[in-house]
């Protein structure tokens, strides 16, 4: 049996990122015949210069019938002035709402070797597993009207839309409520319903629907703004955090900067299951951006990509133990002190992006030998 993977590695250090994953694909093929056949297609600033478009309608369709898209990172300063509508972010920003790709999955762990790297005091951080559950193709994101219009009197006025419907609370919450269940069973709901009318109704479907379906589920609510408190204070006492577009893009890099780096946080982007075959369409990527500052010089970190793959495997592929594994050997190859500079610690040893990438896949062979 064989699966579509289609990769979009984008710009900065998305293609060096990439690169290291495509050497796990290759050794599932080779020594456990995973059966992956991959294509690669442009996405962000490499696709505007090649035609113009933050993606291709080529890559688009492929993204769409593939089991699974692996994206890197998207933008850069030389794509700075290129016109909104064609900026690198709207590819990515298409995917996903072409893709309906309206729940996204961002795990933040913190692993034992890494609690020193972390900005708060490592016992704060030492053991932490938590989840955003982030609601991805609605609100102010994708809201109408979206726009900067001039008053005529030296003055401009922008808008952006804050809008959710009932349905997409249910299916955002449902995703939240089922993950915690395999998890440590609780979920905090966050929103701004103290100022917000589509925090009020968040509040309000989210509630229901936990009465509904989810009543054996603890169920807390936080406003955005002390949720974003409580991270940074006693991030522990979260397990699964759900939340909405903006909210959730926020809080999920204050999490990734909990775990030492936002060079470790991975992500899925996972559609409806298909009424017929049950698959969802799926995307995944790292939290990180592009990093221009540091492309092309091999020293980005690319576990929050190979962590993203292991993702892939758990949720596209049910290849559980293979997912096991990788984040194992992660695990494994920082317990050793290998680190990349974002990371590196007294008494560690600090490589490049490749030779963490081997590290990683020598150990993922130790594992399934
Ligand atoms: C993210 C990123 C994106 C977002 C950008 C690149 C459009 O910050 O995935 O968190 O805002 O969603
Ligand atoms: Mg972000």
């Amino acid at each position: 049996m064989s699966h579509s993977l289609f990769l979009l590695p984008g710009d900065g250090i998305g293609p060096e990122a990439m690169a290291e994953v495509v050497k796990i694909i290759d050794h599932m093929n080779e020594a456990l015949g995973a059966g992956f056949v991959t294509e690669q297609g442009l996405v962000g600033g490499s696709a505007y210069d090649a035609h113009g478009a933050a993606i291709s309608e080529d890559d688009m369709a492929k993204a769409m019938n593939a089991d699974a898209v692996l994206f890197g990172a998207v933008g850069g300063p030389k794509w700075d002035a290129v016109p909104y509508d064609v900026r690198p972010e709207a590819g990515l920003l298409r995917l996903r709402k072409d893709l309906e790709l309206f729940a996204n999955l961002r795990p933040a762990i913190c692993y034992p070797a890494l609690a020193n790297a972390s900005s708060l005091k490592p016992e704060l951080v030492e053991g932490l597993d938590i989840l955003i559950v982030r609601e991805l193709t609605g609100g102010v994101y994708f809201g109408e009207p979206k726009t900067i219009t001039d008053l005529g009197n030296g003055q401009k006025r922008a808008i952006d839309t804050q809008v959710y419907d009932t349905y997409e609370i249910e299916r955002i919450s449902g995703v939240a409520f089922e993950l915690a269940r395999t998890r440590k069973n609780r979920v905090c709901s966050m929103e701004k319903r103290n100022v917000m009318k589509s925090g009020v109704l968040w509040n309000q479907v989210v509630t229901e629907t936990h009465k509904a379906k989810f009543s054996d589920v603890v169920l807390d609510h936080m406003l955005a703004d002390a949720g974003g408190m409580q991270l940074v204070r006693a991030p522990k006492q979260f397990d699964v955090i759900v939340t909405d577009n903006l909210f959730g893009d926020m809080l999920s890099d204050v999490a990734a900067m909990l775990t030492g780096s936002l060079g470790m946080l991975p992500s899925a982007s996972l559609g409806a299951p298909d009424g017929k075959t049950g698959k969802r369409k799926a995307l995944y990527e790292p939290v990180h951006g592009s990093a221009p500052d540091i492309a092309g010089k091999g020293i980005a970190n690319p576990i929050a990509m190979i962590a993203s793959f292991a993702m892939c495997l758990r949720y596209s592929f049910n290849k559980v133990e293979e997912a096991d594994r990788l984040e194992k050997a992660i695990a494994n190859v920082l317990d050793k002190g290998i680190r990349t500079g974002d990371i590196m610690a007294e008494g560690c040893t600090q490589v490049g992006t490749s030779e963490m990438g081997d590290a990683i896949l020598a150990e993922f062979k130790a594992l399934s030998a």
